[in-house]
């Protein structure tokens, strides 16, 4: 089965080509961050309609990578929600048109479940059940994964994202947006002793999280250390990224130990960073859990991670139909 997956649930235009549920065949993601960039944040309605023109290209780039027709596809994957409901509605109504002319059925999928499953198309997969640490810009849960389509949430942030923190530091540094892969780089060159921070939640509060105290510390920090910034923001970087990553690699396995699950999974785009992916698969293995942590390719927004979960809700059935919608929110 050939499933043409679409994602556009924030600021990235993807198609991907996935044949039966785990072979890639292409994957394209266009990028809007040099529109974005100069705004510090997404601004959605830029990101709309740049959503409309890259949706077509988008789309045929990843068929002619694939070597394919419109006709060889078997069924179509796309993000219903969450999301901005602009940018969502154009990869939904494409698909919704798409899949109608070519008379193939179609099914809506859940971005956060995507995520999930960028673990299934990694070389190695996770067997079931599975603990999945899913940390993004927009949110930071863990799940109990015990099949394709059903996962149990653990927990969750009380405020901010991971990913929004690396972001709005990274802002109130003057680093620019986005800011994870810039903390990440500038926190190798500097000692994550040196200006320390409090790890929000490490020990307390179960499995849930805070990341907006941090993020006010370090802005505290800088507001009054403006003078000695320049020689300080790898400091900052380094002690900032240290706690944040210190409290997500605690909380991800002591999750997976109050399951008795000795299995975890790191996704989201902040599955990116390179201390997090080191800590995860060092903390994980000393603990004797096997663990898996996706190519960075799918950790950031892709659409091959939506269309290995269409492949799952088709294969059960699950069909879209012309009046259902898109979702801000998740359900
Ligand atoms: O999953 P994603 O592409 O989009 C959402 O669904 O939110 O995640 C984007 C987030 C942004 O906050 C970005 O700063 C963060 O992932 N990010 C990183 C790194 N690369 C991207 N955070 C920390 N370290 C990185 N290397
Ligand atoms: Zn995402």
């Amino acid at each position: 089965m050939i499933i043409l997956g679409i994602e556009s649930s924030c600021d990235e235009t993807a198609a991907a080509v996935l044949e039966d549920g785990r072979r890639l065949r292409a994957s394209v993601v266009a990028s809007q961050v040099d529109i974005h960039h100069r705004y510090g944040g997404v601004v959605p309605e830029l990101a709309s309609r740049k959503h409309v023109e890259n949706i077509l290209p988008v789309v045929l780039e990843a068929q002619a990578q694939a070597g394919l027709k419109p006709a060889d596809i078997d069924a179509l994957a796309v993000t219903q929600g969450p999301g901005l409901v602009g940018s969502l509605l154009v990869g939904f109504s494409f698909a919704k048109g798409y899949a109608y002319a070519l008379g193939i059925p179609w099914v809506g999928v859940n971005h956060l479940e995507g995520h999930i499953h960028s673990a299934f198309l990694d070389p190695a997969p996770p067997d079931f059940p599975f603990v999945a640490l899913l940390v993004s810009g927009g949110h930071t849960a863990l799940y109990h994964v015990t099949s394709f389509t059903s996962a149990e949430l653990m927990g969750q942030t009380r405020d901010d994202a991971a990913g929004e923190a690396y972001d709005k530091v990274a802002k109130v540094m003057g680093l620019g947006y986005p800011g994870g892969a810039v903390i990440d780089r500038l926190a190798r060159e500097g000692d994550p002793e040196r200006v320390p921070f409090k790890r929000p939640f490490l020990d307390k509060n179960g499995v849930d999280f805070s990341f907006s105290g941090i993020k006010s510390a370090v802005h505290r920090f800088v507001q009054s250390h403006s003078d000695e910034l320049p020689e300080l923001v790898p400091h900052i970087a380094a002690g900032f990224q240290e706690a944040v990553v210190d409290v997500l690699t605690h909380k991800l396995v002591a999750a997976a130990q109050a399951q008795g699950c000795e299995r975890i999974a790191l996704v989201g785009g902040v599955a990116a960073n390179r201390r997090l992916r080191e800590r995860v698969r060092a903390d994980g293995t000393a603990n004797g859990m096997a663990v898996c942590i996706p190519p960075l390719e799918f950790c950031g927004d892709n659409a091959a991670m939506i269309a290995a979960v269409g492949y799952h809700y088709l294969a059960q059935g699950l069909r879209g139909g012309l009046g259902d919608d898109v979702y801000s929110r998740n359900p």
